[in-house]
C-alpha cells in the first residue's frame, strides 16, 4: 500500500430524470473505483427522481427549476452553486438542457456527458430512436468532454452494443444503459488517474504508465 492517497476530486452531477448514471457514478465512487466524491447532485427538474435518490445517500441536492429565468439567470446559480460546493467537475447524467458557452468556460474541460449513442453518429435527443429508425447493427454510448456545441466534443470513452437483433426501441435503450453505467465510471476513473491532454480532438493519456502499476500476476 503506498502511504500517499490521491486526494478525491470533487464533483456536481447535473441530472433531468431518473438519474440511473448518477446512481452508477455514486457506487462506482463508494467502492474505490473512481478517485472521486459527488458533493452536490443538481436538478432543472427538482421532482426528479433523481434527486430523491441523491438524498437517500445523504448528498446535497439543488432543484433549480429553470421557469421564469433566462437561460442564463438559470446557469450563473447553477455555476454558484457548484463553486459554492468546491465542484472540479460536472458530470452531466440526463442533463436534458443544453448548456451555454459561459458555462463550458466555467469548467474548461471539466465537463462531462453521457449520451446513449456512438457518436458522432445520432447526436441529440431519443438517440436510441434515431438509432432504431436508422436500422443500424450496432450502436453504444458515447461519454465526451463538453464543448459548446451540441454532442460534439473529444470523445474519452465508447462502449459499443449490439443491437441487430433488438426488437423494440425499449430494448435498444436498454441494452445500451447497461453500457452507460460501465462506460461514465470508467470514463472519469481514466481521465482523474493521470494526466492527459488533447490533441486536437483527441483525448490523449500523457503518462499512460499512471494507470498501468497494479501488480501483474506472475504466472
Ligand atoms: C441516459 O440514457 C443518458 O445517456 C441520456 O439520458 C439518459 C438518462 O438516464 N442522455 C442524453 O440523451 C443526453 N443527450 P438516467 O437518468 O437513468 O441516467
Amino acid at each position: 500500500m503506498s502511504g500517499s492517497r490521491r486526494p478525491l476530486a470533487k464533483v456536481g452531477v447535473l441530472l433531468s430524470g431518473r438519474g440511473s448514471n448518477f446512481v452508477a457514478l455514486q457506487e462506482a465512487m463508494l467502492a474505490g473505483e473512481v478517485p472521486a466524491e459527488i458533493v452536490l447532485v443538481a436538478s432543472n427538474l427538482p421532482s426528479a427522481a433523481g434527486l430523491a435518490k441523491a438524498r437517500d445517500y445523504g448528498l446535497p441536492t439543488l432543484g433549480l427549476s429553470h421557469r421564469g429565468m433566462s437561460r442564463q439567470e438559470h446557469e450563473e446559480k447553477l455555476i454558484a452553486a457548484l463553486r459554492a460546493a468546491g465542484v472540479g467537475w460536472v458530470c452531466l447524467a440526463g442533463y436534458m438542457r443544453l448548456l451555454s458557452p459561459r458555462f463550458v468556460q466555467a469548467f474548461p474541460q471539466r465537463v462531462l456527458n453521457i449520451h446513449p449513442s456512438l457518436l458522432p453518429s445520432f447526436p441529440g435527443l431519443d438517440a436510441q430512436q434515431q438509432a432504431w429508425d436508422h436500422g443500424v447493427r450496432v450502436s453504444g454510448c458515447t461519454v465526451h468532454l463538453v464543448d459548446e456545441g451540441l454532442d460534439s466534443g473529444p470523445i474519452v470513452v465508447q462502449r459499443v452494443v449490439a443491437i441487430d437483433d433488438a426488437r423494440h426501441p425499449d430494448e435498444v435503450a436498454a441494452r445500451i444503459l447497461a453500457e452507460e453505467h460501465l462506460a461514465y465510471p470508467a470514463a472519469l476513473r481514466y481521465l482523474l488517474m493521470q494526466s492527459w491532454r488533447l490533441e486536437g480532438r483527441r483525448v490523449v493519456a500523457s503518462s499512460p504508465e499512471a494507470v498501468s502499476k497494479k501488480p501483474e500476476k506472475k504466472p
